[in-house]
């Protein structure tokens, strides 16, 4: 069954899209990670198989002593690259992670040659990075270095088609102006740096709280052009954007007979800033935007890729159901691609096909795909294939190559979660059951944390079976800690009892990262158990996690040094953050049932006790997370404001994105559309809007018994701090001079106290 694909795959000449054939960018890394190394390693770059496995159209690559170096061969770059982390993770115990950094300086100074030969060969040519929208849940205010660190990570975990959306507007901008629309009529047009992704999809059209400043377009132009260049040499295919028929307003009235239709309404945002206007494909402007889009890409970045990235109906419903509509569409939008570039493959989010299933029968599903005409110049992402797939129902996208994701977060909401056995086991059943499946990808909203159950999935790529998760587990505690098999057996520990709890979520009714309800407006109901993609319920035994909190402190106690070890700083707060999320929902819900039965005769003593127990803990919660940059709010604001640079006017454009730095992660639109949606467990977002949030509210419940309760004016308390919260500078600061006394001593004299109060520990 396999073979088929794979077959086609060469026919058509995907296999030969891999970037490079210099291992130059290779010998770049180490010298950027791993600097007095780089003579240690000798690449070569093979044509033929290395292994018998069956799928050699694949990549392969293989390690060993050669002549006294670290020998790394493979059939292309990102073969290569997958070995070289195989060497670091397997044999020195070294490895690349996100937020704690590179880690390959923990390597021993005299580096350990491999015994034998160590081989590795892919199950399924691509593996695939990004969803759309992680370009503003993550990266927007990313700095060039942020950028090179999340690149080598993903060549070393073998990814070899990431989405490149940065830089996009300044394409956008002069396609526009080349149809004679104005800067003015097309600035208007786009979304603050927080949002463009929805700006981007569609769903949304504007910016409230200024406007997008040129100097915005032209910096993510440059920084796009050394992260294409950089992806290049690391051997990866950049998926590149396209021109969706997302149009300025303004379109309209230059071209009054431009055939447009208006998007439909997106989450309630006024009508100013969604319903965008949608130029159809039947419209020749829409071919020749296509052309120009396409053109300057080639012409800026060169023509360095067959895969264009464009979703149309992202949320966002067609304008028509009718089939013969659905088909038109997508027929014009392929032919447009290939008349601009006659190697284009159209690379669209199956998000839709889930989100709005009301709409998306599977006979629409069909008519829109089937105006693709040849299946190979379509490939579609099952964004959310641990959880929701789609591609059973629509018998593999009728016949159109697609790729298995894991979503897993959305918004970037922090919470310890994983599906362990839907990663593995079931993302080799569909490669088993689906002829088209042609690579495995990740495709979180935000890359937020759980980093274990993303690289298990890319790991999986080179796994014909299910990779063991108790071996892999104990690996990656071996080589996380900088470990030589001597580290404290109970960080062992604490990662099984993770394993088998929180990182094996099977109850899929509540199918992703979960939000701490702490996060949310404080109320007295509706907050507890909630299911679907935020959900607040707790699907496993919260002891688990509690006795992992304890076995990780206790490594500490046979290993002090572990205190100055920063994964385990990272691992620590991340666990103490869900022992607390966890006791705050305990907490909360033993507060609203004393307040409950409480009648005329409120015990504002008992109830007063039981709100100090909340607000302890959000103090102490965000004195733990400010203990560490990559958990606190300032780093956030502090990239978002570094990006206005010392332009004219960069006071004011520094606050523009600090607003909108603020606004995603709070409010979510101009009057709260999506409030909470994006929230963080941040110090500093705990201590000065989340705390606040809760002792306004608690304040007027200890004092207002149910029958004199009145949901407007406890309301009316937490918008007062929402809305202040927006303003640039308000807040920060104000907790921190409580951070000196760093993790350990918060841990010591604050959490251990705290939790031991409450009967926890
Ligand atoms: C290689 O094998 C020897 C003997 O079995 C062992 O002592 C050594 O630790 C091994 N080295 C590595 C890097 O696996
Ligand atoms: C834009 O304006 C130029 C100069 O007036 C004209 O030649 C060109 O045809 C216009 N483009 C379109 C798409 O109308
Ligand atoms: C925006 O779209 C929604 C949904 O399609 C529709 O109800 C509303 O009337 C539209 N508003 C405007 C101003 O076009
Ligand atoms: C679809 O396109 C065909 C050919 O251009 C046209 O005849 C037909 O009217 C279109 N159908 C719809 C519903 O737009
Ligand atoms: C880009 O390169 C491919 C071959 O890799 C070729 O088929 C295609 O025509 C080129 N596109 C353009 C616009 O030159
Ligand atoms: C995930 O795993 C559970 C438990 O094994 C199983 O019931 C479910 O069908 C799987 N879901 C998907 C989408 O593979
Ligand atoms: C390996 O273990 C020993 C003994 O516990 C310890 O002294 C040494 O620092 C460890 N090495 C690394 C790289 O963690
Ligand atoms: C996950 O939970 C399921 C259902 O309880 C169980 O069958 C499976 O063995 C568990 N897997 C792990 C890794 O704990
Ligand atoms: C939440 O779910 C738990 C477990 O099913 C249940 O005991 C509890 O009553 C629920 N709480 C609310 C407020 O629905
Ligand atoms: C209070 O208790 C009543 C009766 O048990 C229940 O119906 C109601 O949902 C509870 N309200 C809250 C806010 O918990
Ligand atoms: C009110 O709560 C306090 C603290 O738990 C307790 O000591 C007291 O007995 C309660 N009062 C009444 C009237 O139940
Ligand atoms: C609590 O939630 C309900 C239901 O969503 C809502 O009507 C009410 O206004 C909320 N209360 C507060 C204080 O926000």
């Amino acid at each position: 069954m396999r073979l088929g694909v794979i077959s086609r795959l060469v026919t058509l000449g995907w296999a030969a899209a891999v970037a490079t054939t210099s291992t130059k960018g290779l010998q770049d890394l180490l010298e950027r990670r791993l600097p007095n190394h780089c003579d240690d390693f000798v690449f070569t770059l093979v044509e033929s198989p290395l292994t018998n496995a069956s799928s050699h159209q694949n990549d392969d690559y293989a390690i060993s002593n050669s002549n006294g170096s670290i020998g790394i061969q493979g059939n292309s770059v990102s073969a290569l690259a997958t070995g070289l982390r195989r060497y670091f993770t397997d044999v020195a115990h070294v490895d690349i992670y996100w937020f704690i950094g590179s880690r390959l300086d923990q390597a021993p100074s005299s580096l350990p040659r491999p015994n034998g030969t160590v081989a590795g060969s892919s199950i399924v040519p691509w593996r695939y990075f990004f969803n759309t929208v992680t370009f503003s849940y993550t990266t927007p205010f990313w700095s060039w270095s942020d950028w090179e660190l999340e690149l080598d990570w993903l060549a070393l975990h073998g990814v070899n088609l990431p989405l490149a959306w940065v830089g996009f507007e300044k394409i956008l901008l002069e396609s526009f102006l080349d149809i004679n629309l104005t800067t003015s009529e097309i600035i208007p047009f786009f979304s603050g740096p927080a949002f463009q992704s929805w700006n981007r999809f569609g769903n949304i059209q504007g910016s409230w709280g200024g406007e997008l400043p040129l100097s915005w377009i032209d910096q993510q132009f440059e920084l796009q052009k050394k992260i294409l260049e950089r992806m290049l040499e690391l051997g990866m295919t950049p998926t590149l954007p396209a021109f969706t028929g997302f149009v300025p307003r303004a379109l309209s009235e230059r071209y009054p007979n431009a055939s447009v239709v208006n998007g439909s309404r997106w989450e309630d945002f006024p009508p100013e800033y969604t319903n965008t206007t949608f130029l159809e494909p039947s419209d020749p402007l829409f071919a020749k935007l296509q052309e120009s889009v396409i053109e300057k890409q080639i012409e800026y970045y060169g023509n360095i890729t067959s895969f264009y990235t464009l979703d149309q109906y992202n949320e966002n419903d067609p304008f028509s159901g009718d089939l013969d509509y659905l088909r038109n569409i997508t027929h014009g939008t392929w032919q447009s691609l290939k008349d601009a570039n006659p190697a284009a493959i159209w690379v669209m989010q199956g998000w839709l096909f889930y989100s709005n299933s009301d709409f998306w029968t599977n006979e629409r599903i069909e008519a829109y795909l089937s105006g693709v005409e040849n299946d190979s110049d379509m490939l579609i992402l099952d964004l959310f294939s641990e959880s929701q797939p789609q591609w059973q129902r629509t018998d593999s996208y009728y016949g159109k190559p697609w790729i298995w994701n894991e979503l897993h977060d959305y918004g970037g909401n922090q919470g310890l979660y994983g599906q362990v056995d839907n990663v593995t086991i079931n993302a080799i059943e569909a490669l088993n059951n689906s002829s088209d499946l042609v690579g495995f990808g990740l495709t979180p909203e935000g890359q937020e944390g759980n980093e274990i159950v993303y690289t298990l999935l890319l790991d999986q790529a080179w796994s014909q079976t299910p990779i063991d998760t108790t071996q892999y587990f104990h690996n990656w505690v071996s080589t996380r800690y900088t470990g030589n098999n001597t580290i404290p057996s109970t960080l062992y520990t604490a990662w099984e009892l993770l394993r088998t709890s929180a990182y094996n979520n099977t109850n899929l009714v509540s199918n992703a990262v979960p939000k701490a309800i702490y996060e949310l407006a404080p109320n007295v109901t509706g907050l507890v158990n909630r299911t679907g993609h935020h959900p607040t319920s707790i699907n496993y035994n919260p002891q688990s996690v509690v006795d992992a909190f304890n076995a990780l402190l206790n490594a500490s106690k046979e290993d002090d040094a572990l205190w100055t070890n920063a994964a385990y700083q990272h691992d620590f707060v991340d666990i103490t953050r869900q022992v607390i999320s966890n006791t705050f929902l305990s907490s909360y819900t033993t507060l609203i049932s004393t307040w409950n039965k409480t009648s005329s005769q409120p015990n504002t003593t008992l109830l007063a006790q039981q709100a100090t127990t909340l607000t302890d803990l959000l103090n102490t919660l965000d004195d733990v997370l400010s203990t560490l940059p990559q958990f606190s709010l300032s780093t956030w604001i502090n990239s978002a404001r570094a990006l206005a640079g010392n332009t004219t006017n960069s006071s004011a454009v520094a606050d523009f994105y600090e607003y909108n730095a603020r606004n995603q992660i709070t409010l979510w639109g101009p009057e709260g559309e999506i409030n909470d949606y994006a929230s963080k467990s941040w110090g500093g977002l705990v201590g000065d809007y989340y705390l606040p949030r809760w002792q306004v509210f608690l304040n007027y419940i200890v004092v207002t018994p149910p029958e004199n309760y009145d949901a407007s004016v406890a309301r009316a308390g937490v918008k007062a701090v929402e809305d202040g919260f927006q303003v640039p500078g308000s807040g920060l600061g104000m907790r921190r001079e409580r951070v000196a006394k760093g993790l350990q001593g918060v841990v010591e004299e604050d959490v251990g106290p705290l939790l031991e109060r409450i009967g926890v520990v």
